[in-house]
């Protein structure tokens, strides 16, 4: 007998939506405005709406979105805040910007630091002689959002430090009110193809300053300000523009994103009510008012390793997706010389030992019960 395996990546597209997107595709190459056309406006003006935020700037992916905000914020020669829990994305995008990374452990509860370390560090100043710390760039892991951000983004705004967020992973999640990606100074959302919309490969950065704006259009035009697409380059920009048929797909996208964070939901809902009754931590999002659900983070009971569990559900036609993140980015190679010999016991702990179950908006209703009653009896240890 065949076993219906369950995967981590379901790509969302209806056969309409092909014919769509093949249809409008055709207009975008006989119109010959390959970018910077009308695709790229409407995505940028409906992104916006639906973020909440007055402007949005579509990019080539999400690592470009965030350079852009870091220059914005013109961090080169400064210290900036960043987990140490996170995508290589984050924390190169700062070093390309010109600043200097200070690494903040990780709660275990969200896999974000806490509002404590986030004070800790700043009361205790840059960790470099000749910087001090300008502010914070925070990424809303696995799509949570910390129940103490908004209390982190006061904190800093009082003493004068930004917070950026990145929020390649928190499309739509939403707490007290206000969307990921309006909760602080500026945001990066990335439309990988693993994320929960895409554009195959693409990024947003939203802001509600003018001049940020008007800035961060520049920043991904070569530098070239205002609608002058001549040969003056004022900013130290690069070509990160997105291409009109991303901003098409995008809008296909954005269109059904509250459908498919719904059916995302109703999975962690029927995986999570399992996990709790069984007594198995997980990250919750229970205090948001919407979560992406980009990941759910089971955290992995003592005495079980990732290797086995992995290859147990493997065995049930069950295949776990990435984790977020199997190695700190203060433990990745390339980024050896930021802190030698520093150690961050919480990130060291829990990175090498959760997993991130199946969680996608094609999974059925059965398969969501399937996965949790399948991790329950793989994960409970009594
Ligand atoms: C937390 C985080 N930040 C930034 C990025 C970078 O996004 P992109 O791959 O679109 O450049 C990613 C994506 O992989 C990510 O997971």
């Amino acid at each position: 007998m065949t076993v219906h395996q369950i995967k981590p990546f379901y790509f969302d597209i209806t056969d309409d939506e092909i014919e769509y997107f093949l249809s409008e595709s055709e207009k975008i190459l006989r119109s010959g405005t390959l970018i910077l056309g009308k695709h790229t406006a409407e995505f940028e003006k409906a992104f916006a709406e639906y973020v909440g935020t007055r402007y949005a700037i579509a990019v080539n992916s999400g690592s470009s979105g965030l350079e852009i905000l870091l220059r914005l914020r013109k961090v080169e020669g400064t210290t900036v805040l960043v987990p140490t829990n996170t995508n290589f994305a984050t924390v190169a995008a700062v070093i390309r910007a010109g600043g200097q990374v200070q690494y903040l452990d990780m709660d275990e509860g969200t896999f974000a630091p806490s509002l404590e370390m986030v004070q800790k560090a700043v009361e205790g100043g840059s960790s470099s002689q000749d910087t001090t710390i300008s502010g914070v760039l925070w990424v809303h892991i696995g799509g949570v959002i910390s129940p103490e951000f908004p209390q982190v983004v006061e904190y800093c705004h009082q003493r004068g430090l930004f917070v950026l967020e990145d929020t390649a992973h928190a499309h739509g999640s939403r707490i007290k009110g206000v969307s990921a990606g309006n909760l602080g100074d500026g945001a990066a959302f990335s439309f990988f193809p693993t994320k929960v919309m895409t554009t195959f490969e693409g990024g947003m950065v939203t802001v509600n300053d003018e001049e940020d704006d008007y800035i961060a259009r520049s920043l991904r035009n070569q530098g070239k300000r205002g609608m002058d697409y001549g040969g003056l380059h004022t900013d130290f920009g690069n070509s990160t523009r997105i291409t009109e048929i991303n901003a098409l797909f995008g809008r296909i996208q954005l269109k059904k994103l509250p459908d498919m964070l719904k059916r995302r939901q109703r999975a962690y809902e029927l995986i999570s009510a399992l996990l709790r009754e069984a007594g198995i931590k997980f990250v919750s999002t229970d205090h948001m008012d919407v979560a992406s659900q980009y990941k759910l983070i089971v955290h992995l009971p003592a005495g079980k390793t990732v290797k086995e569990v992995k290859t147990a559900l493997a065995q049930e036609g069950i295949f776990l997706g990435g984790t977020v993140y199997e190695i700190p980015c203060h433990q990745q190679p390339v980024f050896a010389g930021i802190c030698p010999g520093q150690s961050f016991p919480s990130a060291e702990q829990w990175c090498p030992n959760h997993i991130c179950p199946p969680l996608t908006s094609g999974m059925t209703e059965a398969e969501a019960q399937r996965v949790g009653e399948a991790l329950t009896r793989h994960l409970y240890t009594n």
